[in-house]
């Protein structure tokens, strides 16, 4: 049974960063100019990653009252708690253990008597199994053809995760199929996603944890159906074995394995996870089994070994050390204490360019809530909106109002030594140019440019004002060797633990997500009304009867219909 939160608002740390936050005058240039340390002292490293905060709005006194309000809000505790495997997803009564999907084989973990290290090596040595046969050419369909492209059918932390890494590394796939994604219910997915493949050398994956996804399984009965036609077109005879053509073209991956057998999936292939894994801490689960299929077993077990990296890390840095720890911390400080709404991630390695997206089903499913743990309403705000771009298209879009608007928008700026693909134009290092607007983002950031500069360039008076920089927006800076697959599980695993140390301070279960339940039951009331069911029309609010009557005079038919 987990304690009850601690109110952070009541505790002295709060009272002393509220008064510091008060007489805060933020002034990065002054801080570097007199503090000739300041960057060594605000450096960190965890694993492969190189983070600097010393752009941060970060003093001495905060960084000592936000490590405080860690010990007083008993966020350690509440780590700890949740490494051993204790229900702190305490409104699904589930224990949270997405960090035993990536202990070392040799490693245990008893929980409810069960070794569940033992469980996750099981399932993963029969995914790599699965996988070396479908690299290989041995994993044939139903007229023999090796697999070419796989689908995997997925929505939420089914989808974002598995797309995301598969995006990123991209270097990494050779020898694996071409893997697509097809996620929303909107049909036009699913029939742009199938338009040019070939059903015969064609693999599904339904990739679901709860296998009851509207989107999901809608979309899953579409590709069978896909399937069957187009087998049934191609055969001499123009007849196909069902059952046969389902077992040798779709897997599953689910916690609810008995459903996967009514779908008509062979129970054999299909791969399980367990209900402490979040669908949105999923990817390193058998969730990630398109990548698998794509880079490999061996890589993927890299990636595995960095989000461990980071997870040893956080268990056992110490505070002042400890990258995700203080990462969240600033987070908060930044949200609470500051007024930060949104929070900005800058990826500077355009492989990255789907991570803000999974970035924000990890953060604000997990920290948009309302209540803590205990039912009570929470003390102050939580959950920022997650938003970023690569850079540097990110620049030529909305960094102006980072730069000179009215908020406060904390960013995280990503990038690597080594690029992925070098290119030179003429002398220059297309990287090094890269890296050069990273580097100039930041720096305009924290120490903008003063009246005076701008005037020193003599330009109008009247213009003055529009050019000059404030500076002191925030920024941290994540550095790493190379966008490797290890690495890749670093980043993930450090945003998992940023996450969890918000969530922990503000006493809130970061690991349910009630609130997209709501909307999903008022679709199945909503269906039958767009379809024409006056009773249920009546049921609906005059907005949505008005807005339902609005298609049904307007539906037309689309060029496939009337084809
Ligand atoms: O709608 C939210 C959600 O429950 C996510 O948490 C989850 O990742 C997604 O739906 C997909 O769920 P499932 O994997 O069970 O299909």
């Amino acid at each position: 049974m987990s304690t009850a939160p601690v109110d952070p608002t009541t505790t002295p740390a709060w009272s002393r960063l509220t008064t510091l936050a008060a007489g805060l005058e933020p002034d990065l240039r002054g801080w570097f100019a007199a503090d000739a340390d300041r960057v060594e002292r605000h450096t960190h490293v965890a694993a492969d990653l190189h983070v600097d905060l010393s752009k941060a709005l970060l003093t001495d006194e905060v960084l000592e009252a936000l490590l405080e309000l860690a010990e007083q809000t008993g966020v350690a505790a509440h780590r700890d708690a949740m490494l051993r495997g204790e229900p702190v997803n305490v409104t699904e009564g589930r224990s949270v253990l997405h960090t035993a999907l990536r202990l070392p084989a040799d490693a245990s973990l008893v929980v409810d008597g069960e070794d569940v290290v033992a469980g996750v090596h099981q399932v993963l040595e029969r995914i790599y199994a699965f996988a070396r046969r479908v690299r290989s050419g041995e994993w044939t369909g139903a007229t023999g053809q090796p697999v070419r492209t796989v689908v995997n059918i997925g929505i939420g932390g089914s989808d974002l995760g598995p797309v995301m890494a598969y995006e990123a590394l991209q270097p990494y796939r050779d020898g694996g199929p071409e893997v697509r994604f097809i996620s929303n219910i909107d049909p036009t997915d699913a029939a742009t996603t199938l338009a040019d493949l070939d059903p015969a050398s064609t693999l599904f994956i339904v990739s679901s944890k709860t296998f009851g996804t509207l989107e999901t399984l809608t979309n899953a009965r579409l590709c069978r159906r896909w399937l069957l036609d187009g087998l049934r077109a191609a055969a001499d005879d123009g007849s196909v074995d069902e059952q046969d053509a389902v077992a040798r073209h779709f897997v599953a991956v689910s916690t609810a394995l008995d459903k996967v057998a009514d779908f008509g999936i062979d129970p054999d292939n299909a791969f399980g996870f367990w209900d402490w894994v979040g669908g949105r801490y999923s990817l390193d689960s058998a969730i990630g089994t398109s990548l698998v299929l794509a880079i490999g077993p061996e890589r993927f077990a890299e990636m595995l070994a960095g989000f461990h990296a980071i997870d040893e890390h956080f268990r056992t840095a110490p505070p002042e050390r400890n990258v995700p720890l203080l990462m969240g911390l600033l987070n908060v400080w930044y949200a609470n204490f500051l007024g930060a709404q949104s929070h900005a991630v800058l990826p500077y390695a355009q492989l990255l360019h789907r991570f803000p997206a999974y970035l924000q089903q990890l953060t604000m499913e997990s920290n948009g809530k309302s209540v803590r743990w205990d039912g009570s309403p929470v003390t102050t705000t939580t959950g920022e909106v997650f938003w970023g771009e690569p850079g540097t298209n990110g620049q030529h879009a909305f960094y102006q109002l980072i730069h000179q608007g009215t908020r406060l928008i904390p960013a995280d700026f990503i990038a690597v030594a080594t690029p992925a693909h070098p290119l030179r134009d003429g002398d220059t290092d297309v990287h090094e140019l890269f890296l050069a607007n990273f580097l100039a983002q930041t720096r305009a950031l924290a120490f903008g440019k003063t009246a005076e500069e701008v005037r020193a360039e003599g330009v109008d008076e009247a213009v003055v004002p529009a050019r000059t920089f404030p500076g002191n927006r925030p920024t941290t800076s994540i550095m790493a060797p190379a966008l490797t697959p290890s690495v890749l599980g670093q980043l993930v695993a450090l945003y998992e633990h940023i996450t969890f140390t918000q969530g922990a301070v503000w006493g809130i279960d970061s690991f349910d997500q009630w609130g997209v339940e709501l909307g999903k039951q008022l679709a199945t009331q909503v269906g039958p009304a767009i379809a024409g069911d006056a009773e249920a029309l009546a049921q609906q609010d005059a907005s949505t009867q008005a807005l339902i009557a609005y298609y049904r005079a307007h539906r037309g038919s689309s060029s496939e219909e009337s084809r």
